[in-house]
């Protein structure tokens, strides 16, 4: 564990606030040793030895083992769905899902989001066609999305981002009227819920990302999670080759499977699902307290009436904020606090989509205003009530001095 060299704001033995300077400003960094946004929740780890020494002792690492059996069986009782079959990670699900599911020529997919919803379909010869979102939600604008509906288009996939459902009755809906297939990328939500049902229970399937700096991880790791019987079928066979049995192979098939190794992580992480999510949600109100009030700071808010993760501390920083949101990661890099922008610069301009649809960024206000403005802080059980005080202040500092700040920046441009 690594502790702040100091509070931005120290109190002194004479009552008086000592304001260290800032790192761009020449001072120490705040911080000996990076934060990063995304260290992994690990969960009990004498538990997970003891996992990994009974696979050990069995030597049965791979290929559907008793940990991956296990581990799906715990991930449908906990989301209430029929179907789990655990993979290698989510872009591997994700590939296999759309093709499982028939996608064919375009499907509609949001641009704000990670590389990997637009590259499993373009992997497959698909084309992405990237839809704007609603700045409210951060997810698929429908209104937007009707519009884009040709008939090329063949299914929608919608991502929940910061695991905040999509507009989930307008999509089912407009899926079932244009008989579009519907798949969601639940990457962000595991844990997550939408008017009392779980995420993994929506559309044709959803897929989760078990990757290591997820709410639950398997080191690498994803599920497709559905409660079609036919498709879950297709899928298992899909994940290991086709086989259908020993020696015979009745499908085109890849390999997707979970090795034993992360089963056992992902499930000595389900163990701890609940200390996770207190301590996300601990330190998600810690940074509402410390700067929300700030000018230009909207954070992104969780319905309490859902179940959430709370893996995300987001929030836009607006033209109103003195200091811009690159501003500010430039300041907070400099103190070793490594916040993140997301899910800059967006899918549409990034190779191969950026020379394909060189204008689609006109149709996309909200995306570009939002990998624009939106800045991830370091949250989850590896960061703490003070090193979050320590972030808050300098970001508070910074902020007030936010003329000395451009003049520093302009210095190290
Ligand atoms: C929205 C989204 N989709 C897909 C992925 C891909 O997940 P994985 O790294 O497990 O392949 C990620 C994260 O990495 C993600 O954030």
């Amino acid at each position: 564990m690594e502790f702040p060299r100091g509070l931005s704001g120290e109190i002194m033995p004479n009552g008086k606030t000592h304001l260290r300077e800032l790192a761009i400003r020449g001072g120490e960094p705040a911080f000996a040793a990076p934060l990063h946004v995304g260290r992994p929740n690990i969960g009990d780890r004498h538990q997970l030895l003891a996992r990994i020494n009974q696979m050990l002792d069995r030597r049965w690492l791979t290929n559907a083992g008793p940990f991956v059996q296990e581990f799906e069986e715990k991930i449908c009782s906990y989301v209430g769905v029929k179907h789990c079959i655990a993979m290698c990670n989510a872009t591997i699900a994700l590939e296999i899902a759309i093709r499982a599911l028939g996608l064919k020529d375009e499907v509609i997919v949001p641009s704000f989001t990670f590389i990997a919803t637009a590259h499993a379909l373009q992997w497959q010869e698909i084309t992405p066609v990237f839809c704007d979102i609603d700045p409210n939600t951060h997810c698929l604008d429908v209104r937007a999305l009707e519009k884009m509906i040709t008939p090329r288009t063949s299914g929608i996939i919608g991502v929940h981002v910061w695991g905040r459902a999509c507009n989930l009755d307008a999509l089912e809906s407009m899926a079932r009227n244009n008989g579009l297939k519907l798949l969601f990328d639940a990457a962000h939500a595991f844990g997550c819920s939408h008017q009392g049902k779980m995420i993994g229970n929506f559309g044709e399937a959803e897929v989760y990302s078990f990757h290591a700096t997820k709410f639950l991880n398997s080191f690498e790791g994803g599920a497709v999670v559905t409660n079609d019987d036919q498709l879950a079928a297709k899928i298992r066979l899909m994940t290991n080759f086709g086989f259908a049995g020993y020696d015979n192979v009745v499908y085109i098939g890849t390999n997707g499977k979970m090795s034993e190794a992360s089963a056992a992580m992902g499930l000595t992480g389900l163990e701890s699902i609940d200390s996770f999510i207190s301590v996300n949600h601990r330190n998600y109100k810690q940074y509402a307290k410390l700067l929300s009030h700030l000018p230009g700071f909207k954070m992104v808010e969780y319905d309490s009436a859902n179940r959430c993760n709370y893996q995300y501390v987001v929030f836009e920083v607006t033209t109103e904020s003195p200091l811009s949101r690159d501003e500010l990661i430039e300041v907070l890099r400099k103190e070793n606090v490594l916040a993140r922008k997301y899910f800059y610069p967006g899918c549409h301009r990034m190779e191969p989509y950026r020379s394909k649809f060189p204008g689609a960024g006109e149709l996309l206000p909200n995306t570009e205003r939002l990998c624009h403005d939106v800045l991830v802080l370091p949250t989850g059980t590896a960061v703490g009530v003070d090193e979050i005080s320590s972030v808050a202040a300098i970001i508070c500092q910074a902020i007030a001095q936010a003329d000395l700040v451009k003049q520093s920046l302009g210095r190290h441009a």
